[in-house]
Formats: structure tokens, sequence, C-alpha cells
């Protein structure tokens, strides 16, 4: 019970606390988006003429019958039916045609920005998404997860990979859907037109946790944004409490060093999100649970309970080193 509540709570404070993170594609906020937006009206509002097209030519049909004795056709009658049917054709043709059309012009145009300053390659994982800023200097090179930052009113490049199982990225108020593909380079524009945070979520069923495979955008005006990197580019704070500075013993003895990193310390792995400033992002486990340090003891205690399937494995420490290294993640800001 108690396990469940720890699980239950955060989840309800990060709802109540999201109401300003939104995850519509009826609420754009880019033009990649709106260009998409404009063909769901277009193509929305043509089907419902032609229901209702359709709808109306039965109903007078069924009507006319009732008040008409039933005879054969005559030559006439013949000669306009299949006008109705030629024009009918000549209408379908036209307006399959012309929506084709108009979906390959929004494709082109979503694919010409000429320039995009910003690089940031995205590699999706069972579940969660790694996320790497480049930067022609090496040292500017910045590795984080489930969150991405970007600067407003600048198109930023996303490169898309996978390294186990198809992905998509999609960020309905910013942009369209795109594939993770594993052995594939697939590529989409970001461009936020005002600062927020936009919920994002993986569109392609993955397995067992294609739900909770969420992500942020968090939109930010230029200099934020800049802080921001040159602060994640720092390596991990020296932990300012006792129980953090156990945390970090227990951390760092353990096993999670086996898959997870902390720039500036022994732990190297690889293979889970990179932890150097885990403290500073708003969510954990790719945006099931707060960024908090109940939370972060749930998840370490029980995260087959919290996301069963994940890689993360139940970790052989007990109650109060959680507590400790609870405490030290949540410092890493
Ligand atoms: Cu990743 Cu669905």
């Amino acid at each position: 019970m108690l396990r469940r509540n720890l699980v239950f709570v955060p989840a309800a404070a990060l709802l109540l606390s999201g109401c300003t993170v939104g995850q519509s594609a009826l609420d754009v906020h880019g033009e990649n988006a709106r260009q998409l937006l404009r063909l769901i009206w277009i193509f929305s509002g043509l089907s419902l003429l032609i229901w209702l097209a359709v709808i109306g030519g039965l109903a007078l049909a069924l009507f006319r019958n009732r008040s008409e004795p039933e005879a054969e056709p005559d030559e006439r009658g013949r000669r306009s039916a299949s006008r109705v049917v030629a024009v009918a054709t000549g209408l379908t043709a036209i307006i399959i045609i012309g929506l084709t059309a108009l979906s390959y012009v929004a494709d082109r145009s979503l694919a010409s920005y000429p320039a995009r300053p910003v690089t940031i390659r995205i590699t999706g994982n069972q579940w969660w998404w790694e996320v790497r800023y480049e930067s022609p200097e090496p040292s500017r090179t910045l590795q984080s997860a489930n969150e991405i930052h970007i600067p407003v009113g600048t198109p930023v490049r996303l490169k898309l990979e996978s390294t186990d199982v198809i992905h998509s990225f999609w960020v309905p108020s910013l942009a369209g859907k795109e594939d993770l593909v594993p052995g594939r380079h697939n590529e989409l524009t970001l461009l936020a037109e005002r600062p927020g945070i936009y919920r994002g979520q993986c569109a392609e069923f993955c397995g067992l946790q294609h739900a909770h495979m969420a992500v942020l955008v968090i939109a930010e005006p230029q200099e934020e944004f800049q802080a921001w990197w040159d602060r994640q580019l720092a390596q991990a704070p020296e932990p300012p409490t006792e129980e953090a500075v156990r945390g970090r013993t227990t951390f760092l003895s353990g096993s999670c060093i086996l898959c997870h990193t902390v720039r500036g310390t022994s732990a190297g792995g690889k293979s889970g999100p990179d932890l150097t400033h885990v403290g500073s992002r708003r969510t954990i486990a790719a945006g099931i649970l707060p960024m908090t340090r109940d939370a972060l003891a749930t998840w370490i205690a029980d995260p087959q309970g919290t996301k069963p399937g994940a890689n993360m494995p139940v970790s052989d420490i007990n109650a109060g080193e959680i507590k400790d290294v609870a405490a030290y993640l949540e410092s890493l800001k």
C-alpha cells in the first residue's frame, strides 16, 4: 500500500503541476506543427462536406422513393443517373489529387529550413530518450536524457537514431512525427515560437513501456538556453549534506555505475541515462515520475513496480541507503 502511494502521490503531483505542459496537435506553437494543423482542418472539413453530401443524397433518394410509385427509369432518367455518377467520379479524383498535392507541398516546406544553428542527436532506447547536444567544439558536447532544452525562435536540427527497436519522436505542439529506426539516420526540425514546456511522447509501439516514454521540450530565450547549456557542461556538484555524501559513496560502490554516468566521479556506465545533472530535470523515468526525493527513492526501490520491463534492475541496497542515494541524486542540479 505504502509503495503504491509512493508512486501515486508523485504522479498526481506531476499531473496537477503539469497544467502548463501541453501535448496537443491542435495547440500549435511552431511553423511545422501549424502546417500540419492546416492539413488536419482541410482534410477534416472536406471529409465532413463529403459525408454531408452523401447522407443528403441518401435521404433525398429515400424520401423520393417513398412518395413516388415504383417505375422502371426511362431513357432520360438513365442518362441523368450516368451524369451524376460521372460528376461524382470526377470530383472524387480531383479531391484525391488535390489533397495529395497539399500534403506533398506541406511535406516539402517542412524539410526546407536553410539554417539550423543547434544540433541535437536523439537516440531512442527502451524506454527513454538519450539527448546529445552537438557542437563543433568537443568540449561543449553534452549528454543528457528525457528533457530537451531549445532556444525560442531558432530552428533546431534533431538527428534521430535508435539502438534497439523503432520509436517515433512526437511533440505535437511543435512538429509532426518522425521515426527513429535502428541503422537509419532521420532528421526533424523543431522550432518553438514562444517559451514553454511542450510534452512529447513516443508514437510508435516499441514494447511493454511504450506508453511510458515521454519527453519534455523546454523552449527558453536564447540567453537562458546558453546559460542552461553552460551549467550542464559542468561536472557534478559536490554533495551538499552528509546524507548526500553517504548517498554518493553508496552510489559509487554499488551496481549503479555499471549503467549510469555522473561526470566528475568514477561512474561511467553508458547503457542508462546520464545522471550528472539529473536533479535539474523535471521528471525521472522518462516523464512518469516528478523529480522529487520521494519519487527517486520509489524508483530505486522498485523500478519494476513503477515501470515493469524496464532495464533498471532492483538494487540490493537497504532502505536507508536508498534514501541517501535519492538525496544525492536530487542534489545533482
Ligand atoms: Cu518508444 Cu514507443
